[in-house]
């Protein structure tokens, strides 16, 4: 079996055991979330060894040229030598401020040490000073002062509860990232662009809009935004604005339970979509939230004629293990 080394020491990896179950099996505090290659948060560098392409799948180029790859989902062939990401490796921020935008949201923004270079909708991981990390859609443009991020409480959240109760304006954080796929690029400023999300789903999506506005985006853009109930929705004010401002870009929020009363759509957010958007050939996707809400839409996008290469989509999948 192939070994790991790491610090000093050699690991040897069981059958079917990812990098980073070896080093958590052997004491190692590795930062990590979904265990599963899609929120950046395990991050790390070989310096010896063939990394597996599966490990480096979604990095930028110049990352995997650098060695970068994800533990969680690396199986190496034959002995890897690797380290952490240092401190130099990642961004230093203060929380600047913390405001809520409905009963569950906080927006948070961060004041970055350095410039991070990044593509609005783009999500970064967010480091504790107790290594916990975990990742963050981009709401902000990159020229806004602050990177702004949405937040939703989970219960017994670790991260998420902190930043909502305990985190104060002036705690420090660091980042890794920015990763991901689903941001806009100028070029087709005639194409249709959709939208949808659930929850903080809103928040890459929010950024998306934002950059397809100031790009000069010329083609139809609509925004579908879910939640079960009308608290559950956020920045609906802010929206509407826009709406009113750009006779282009279309609003629709929607809830699951609740009336049309208040100009909400009412049903299931896929049934909304396939309703409103019956035919999407040539358009432009973007999907955000619920891992089973997206996967559901990307199919829903695509059986309504949106090419598979067009869908660009961000399951918000959660850690795989309260203990990490
Ligand atoms: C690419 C990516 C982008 C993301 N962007 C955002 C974002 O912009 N805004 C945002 O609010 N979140 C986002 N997330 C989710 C975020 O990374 C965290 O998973 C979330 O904040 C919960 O972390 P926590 O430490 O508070 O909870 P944890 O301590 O990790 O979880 C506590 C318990 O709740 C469970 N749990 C956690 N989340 C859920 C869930 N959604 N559904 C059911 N059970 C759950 C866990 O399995 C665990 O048992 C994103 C995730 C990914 C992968
Ligand atoms: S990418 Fe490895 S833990 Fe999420």
């Amino acid at each position: 079996m192939p070994a790991i080394h790491y610090e000093g020491n050699v690991f040897p990896l069981a059958e079917n055991e990812s990098v980073l179950d070896a080093l958590l099996r052997n004491g190692v505090l590795a930062p990590h979330s979904c265990k599963a290659g899609s929120c950046g948060s395990c991050l790390m560098r070989a310096f010896e060894g063939s990394i597996p392409a599966r490990a480096q799948q979604g990095l930028k180029e110049s990352w995997k040229a650098q060695g970068y790859f994800l533990p969680c989902v690396c199986h190496p062939a034959s002995d890897l030598s690797i380290r952490a990401v240092d401190a130099s490796e990642q961004v230093g921020a203060s929380i600047a401020a913390l405001d809520r935008l409905s009963d569950d949201v906080m927006r948070v923004r961060l004041q970055c040490d350095a410039p991070l270079e990044f593509h609005a909708g783009q999500y970064v991981t967010v480091v504790r000073e107790n290594g916990l990390a975990r990742s963050y859609s981009i709401a902000s443009l990159p020229d806004a002062p602050q990177l702004e991020l949405h937040v939703r409480r989970v219960a017994t959240g670790r991260m998420s509860a902190w930043l909502h109760e305990q985190a104060r304006p002036g705690d420090r954080v660091s980042l890794r990232g920015p990763f991901g796929e689903c941001f806009y690029v100028p070029g087709k400023e005639d194409q249709p662009l959709l939208l949808v999300g659930t929850g903080t789903g809103l928040a890459p999506l929010y950024g998306v809009l934002q950059d397809a506005l100031r790009h000069g985006h010329r083609g139809p853009i609509h925004l579908v935004h879910g939640a079960l109930h009308r608290r559950g929705l956020y920045l609906v004010d802010d929206l509407r604005r826009l709406g009113e401002h750009h006779t282009h870009f279309g609003y629709v929020p929607t809830v699951l339970n609740g009336t049309s009363s208040e100009g909400l759509t009412v049903g299931a957010i896929d049934q909304v979509v396939l309703e409103r958007f019956p035919k999407l050939n040539g358009w432009r996707g973007f999907v955000c939230g619920d891992p089973d809400v997206v996967k559901s839409l990307k199919k829903r996008l695509f059986l309504s004629g949106m090419a598979s290469r067009e869908i660009h989509a961000d399951a918000f999948l959660p850690s795989a293990q309260a203990a990490s």
